[in-house]
């Protein structure tokens, strides 16, 4: 077994803790604490978009041997279940993730499944993506990135788009897990999830955090609502928030970030894409699709980098 690569360390995941805690929203914080691992794997078995199956490469996938990068694997499963339909083409597999404790379960479970090579690294695959894009493209084979889960829909989109977007080569795949709803019928879809969130099921993982950071949380003060997103016609984001019922002082290694009572904090988004639509929503943040699955409540999009000024002529890069 390879030593992990560790890109962030503990300091650098404490400090972004900090900061997101400070700005009362907290995104790959949710993934914070000794705990937060096992508690995915619990919550995993049963989320939302826990089904999945495997999935082919377009024909022009070439023959060579390919490099999976999980960006996020959670459980491990996830990238056993995808990568079946490709296996043999696997040289190795690489998990990328920022807390370390789930990289490790991960890989665990992805070499016990797969008896494939498995290397961790731990990074923040947005905030590390310079220093991952080295790393990854140093390795010799074609890559096929995972991002799978729901992970894309927890960010603004022009942020995560463009930086996994950046993170492909030319000749490399990238395989989306994104949720879906159908036009007209998107109550069907969201208000459930809009309890999910809130529930108490869901808040033993994602309030974890919290307890890892001295606040014994109470999910009974976690909400939850669905919005259209103000930056992307035809996807809603679902945003979770929780209230202090109290004055809190919330402990992160050395460093204190005190909360009043009644405050909000955000502790996720995620986001649902209108089903007929996501093919013109990627080309429009730059990346093709090259085949896609429907799965009912998600669907697998296989896509590689367009060409800027492609067919749409619609996507420009962001503003740094
Ligand atoms: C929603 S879970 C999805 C897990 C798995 N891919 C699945 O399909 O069940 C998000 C995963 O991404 C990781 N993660 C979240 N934000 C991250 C970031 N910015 N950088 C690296 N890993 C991150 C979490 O630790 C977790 O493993």
């Amino acid at each position: 077994m390879q030593p992990d690569r560790i890109i962030r360390t503990q300091d650098v995941i404490d400090d972004d803790m900090v900061r997101q805690l400070m700005e009362r929203h907290v995104d790959s914080g949710q993934y914070y604490g000794a705990h937060a691992a096992e508690k995915w794997a619990g919550i995993s078995a049963t989320h939302p978009m826990k089904s999945l199956q495997g999935v082919s490469l377009d024909a022009d996938a070439g023959t060579d041997p390919l490099c999976v990068v999980d960006l996020g694997p959670g459980s491990g499963k996830p990238c056993v279940a995808v990568t079946t339909g490709f296996r043999d083409r696997i040289a190795r597999i690489v998990c990328v993730d920022v807390l370390p404790a789930m990289a490790h379960q991960a890989a665990q479970e992805i070499r016990n499944q797969t008896g494939k090579t498995v290397q961790c690294i731990i990074a923040d695959f947005l905030r590390d993506a310079d220093e991952l894009r080295r790393e990854i493209g140093a390795l010799p084979e074609r890559k096929v990135l995972l991002c799978l889960g729901g992970t894309v829909g927890n960010f603004r989109q022009r942020y995560i788009l463009s930086i996994l977007r950046s993170l492909l080569g030319e000749r490399d795949r990238l395989l989306l897990g994104m949720g879906l709803y159908a036009t007209g019928r998107e109550k069907e879809v969201l208000d459930p999830f809009v309890r999910f969130l809130a529930s108490e099921q869901n808040c033993a993982f994602g309030l974890s955090f919290l307890a890892a950071c001295g606040h014994v949380p109470e999910y009974r003060n976690a909400s939850a609502a669905w919005e259209d997103d103000p930056e992307e016609s035809g996807v809603k984001v679902v945003r979770g928030y929780y209230t202090f019922p109290g004055p809190a002082v919330l402990t992160v290694g050395r460093q204190l970030v005190a909360c009043a009572q009644g405050e909000q904090l955000q502790f996720v988004e995620s986001r649902r894409y209108s089903r007929g639509g996501v093919e013109a929503f990627l080309q429009r943040h730059g990346l093709a699709v090259r085949a896609s699955t429907d799965l009912g409540i998600q669907g697998l999009f296989l896509c590689q980098k367009s060409e800027e000024g492609s067919a749409t002529g619609t996507w420009q890069a962001p503003q740094a």
